[in-house]
């Protein structure tokens, strides 16, 4: 590969463009924040980094509290919109026609429409540069009936989530293969291959002697 050197950037992708939403029940705000993720497994926690003159700044901070809202494809529309107007100017909840609703662990709403919604506690702030990184607890995750098949399983592949990169979103939704799938694959195969293998013995065995003519 021929490549070129580029200033350092934000090319790591693809990333959520996560619908966040903030404030109380009675005065809901939506940001969407594209820079968000996981940090830690056990307890789980996640950030978000937001500009500190954005209007959900001063909710998230003085609260201490957000819900993170996975988008889908039919939210898609929302997290642009609420990604490029303000909660000073607009109810964001009212325009996009979503509903706030109420969490289990935090006082923020959660978005109604999206199947999954992690309830996030503030415990450090750390001002970055451009962007004021908010470290918190998830506190609960909500998780929609209709993604979960008669075992309790998640199926993510259902969520029809989507993804930011480089200024664009992305569908997903087309399963690649389960964690861990790469080492996983070889003893896969050599079990398939073993069953098939004791399947056609055991066929042969049991299979009634061809009479012959
Ligand atoms: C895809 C996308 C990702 C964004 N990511 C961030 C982000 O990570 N942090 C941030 O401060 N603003 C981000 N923004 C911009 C804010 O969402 C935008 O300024 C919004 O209007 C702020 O809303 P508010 O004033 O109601 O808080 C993003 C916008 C879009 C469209």
């Amino acid at each position: 590969m021929a490549k070129q050197i580029w200033k350092p950037g934000t090319l790591v992708a693809p990333i959520p463009p996560m619908l966040v939403s903030c404030g109380t029940m009675d005065a809901p705000n939506i940001i969407t924040a594209a820079w968000c993720g996981n940090v830690n497994s056990v307890p789980a926690k996640a950030y978000i980094s937001v500009r500190p003159e954005r209007y959900s700044y001063n909710l998230i901070k003085e609260s201490g509290e957000f819900v993170l809202n996975l988008p889908t494809e039919k939210l898609l529309k929302a997290a642009d919109w609420c990604g490029v107007r303000s909660g000073r100017d607009y109810r964001k909840f009212d325009e996009m026609g979503l509903t706030a609703e109420p969490c289990s662990k935090v006082s923020a709403p959660q978005i109604g429409e999206c199947p999954i919604t992690l309830e996030c506690k503030v415990c450090q702030i750390i001002p970055l540069g451009s962007h004021d990184m908010f470290l918190a607890d998830v506190v609960a995750v909500n998780v929609d009936d209709s993604l979960l098949d008669a075992g309790g399983a998640l199926h993510m592949e259902r969520a029809d989530l989507v993804a930011y990169a480089h200024g664009q979103y992305f569908a997903l939704g087309k399963s690649l293969g389960h964690f861990g799938f790469s080492v996983k694959k070889k003893s896969t195969a050599k079990k398939e291959a073993a069953k098939k293998e004791a399947a056609r013995k055991a066929a042969k065995k049991s299979a009634p002697k061809k009479a012959r003519p």
